[in-house]
C-alpha cells in the first residue's frame, strides 16, 4: 500500500485544524475598559466578528447596544481562560487589559494563559496593548522615577514577562506601548502615531490607540514590532486634570 498520499492528506488536514477560518472573529480582553471598549465599537463598526471577555463584575455599559458576543470570566483564573477558547475558532486576539498593582504578576500569569490556548483556536495574530517602561525598556528614561510608586518597577517587569509569552507562542504579535493615556473621550489631535524608536514617551489617547489597533489588525507589517505610541503635541498633566 503507498501510505503517502494518506499520510500527506493527515498532514494537512493538521494543519487546516490550527488555521483560523477566513471570517473567524477576534477576541478581546479588557473589552469593558476604556481603550477596551473604545476598539470593540470600532471592531463592530468595521463589521467584525467580536467576542468580549468579560468578569462576572464587569460593567457592559460602554458597550451596550453593539451586537457582540461574551464570554464570561476572570483572566487569573486559568480554567477561565481556557473556557473563552474551548471549541472557538478566532483570528486574532486583542488584549487591552489593565489591572491594579497587586501582588501577583497579573500580565505574566494571564498572557501564559493566552499564550497557551490561542494557537489550537487558529489565532495568527496578537494585538497587546503594554506599556512603556516594559523591563529594559526602563533605561531609556533614566529621569523617571520608576522605584518612587510602590510596586512600579516590579509592575513594568510583570509588563515585559507579557510581551516575551506572547511572542514566545509562535503567534505573530504586536505590541503596543503606551504610556500616560489622557482622559476617556479626548478626540484625537491627529497628531498621533506609532514609533518604533523606544526612547519615545509621551502622552496619547485612547481613540488613537484604538485606531492603530485596528490599522494593525491583520496587517503583516504590524507583526512582530514593539511600538511606542505617541503623540508630541500632548502634554501631561492634560488641561484641568488632577
Ligand atoms: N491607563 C494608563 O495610564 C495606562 C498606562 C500604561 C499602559 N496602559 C495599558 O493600556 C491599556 C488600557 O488601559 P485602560 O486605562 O483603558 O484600561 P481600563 O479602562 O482600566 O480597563 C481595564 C480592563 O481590564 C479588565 N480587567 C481587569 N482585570 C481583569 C481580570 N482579572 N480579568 C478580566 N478582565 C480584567 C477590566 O474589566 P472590568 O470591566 O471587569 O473591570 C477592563 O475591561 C491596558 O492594556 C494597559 O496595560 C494603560
Amino acid at each position: 500500500m503507498n501510505w503517502r498520499p494518506a499520510l500527506v492528506l493527515f498532514m494537512l488536514a493538521l494543519g487546516l485544524g490550527c488555521q483560523a477560518k477566513p471570517d473567524a472573529g477576534v477576541l478581546v480582553f479588557g473589552g469593558t475598559g476604556q481603550l477596551g471598549a473604545e476598539i470593540v465599537k470600532r471592531l463592530v463598526a468595521d463589521g467584525q466578528d467580536v467576542t468580549v471577555f468579560v468578569r462576572p463584575t464587569s460593567d457592559r455599559e460602554r458597550l451596550q447596544g453593539l451586537a457582540v458576543e461574551y464570554v464570561v470570566g476572570d483572566m487569573v483564573n486559568e480554567a477561565d481562560v481556557t473556557n473563552a477558547f474551548q471549541g472557538q475558532n478566532y483570528r486574532a486576539v486583542i488584549n487591552a487589559v489593565r489591572a491594579p498593582i497587586t501582588d501577583i504578576p497579573f500580565y505574566d500569569l494571564t498572557s501564559q494563559y493566552v499564550a497557551a490556548q490561542a494557537p489550537a483556536a487558529g489565532v495568527q495574530q496578537i494585538i497587546h496593548h503594554g506599556a512603556v517602561g516594559a523591563g529594559e525598556n526602563r533605561t531609556q528614561f533614566p529621569d523617571v522615577p520608576w522605584d518612587r510608586v510602590p510596586g512600579l518597577a516590579a509592575r513594568m517587569d510583570d509588563h515585559a514577562a507579557a510581551e516575551r509569552n506572547f511572542r514566545a507562542s509562535g503567534i505573530p504579535t504586536v505590541i503596543i506601548r503606551n504610556s500616560r493615556v489622557w482622559p476617556d473621550g479626548t478626540p484625537s489631535s491627529g497628531n498621533a502615531s506609532l514609533s518604533e524608536d523606544q526612547s519615545m514617551m509621551t502622552p496619547i489617547t485612547r481613540v488613537d490607540l484604538a485606531v492603530f489597533t485596528l490599522e494593525c489588525l491583520d496587517n503583516a507589517d504590524c507583526n512582530g514590532k514593539i511600538f511606542h505610541a505617541v503623540d508630541p503635541t500632548l502634554t501631561w498633566p492634560p488641561p484641568g486634570y488632577e
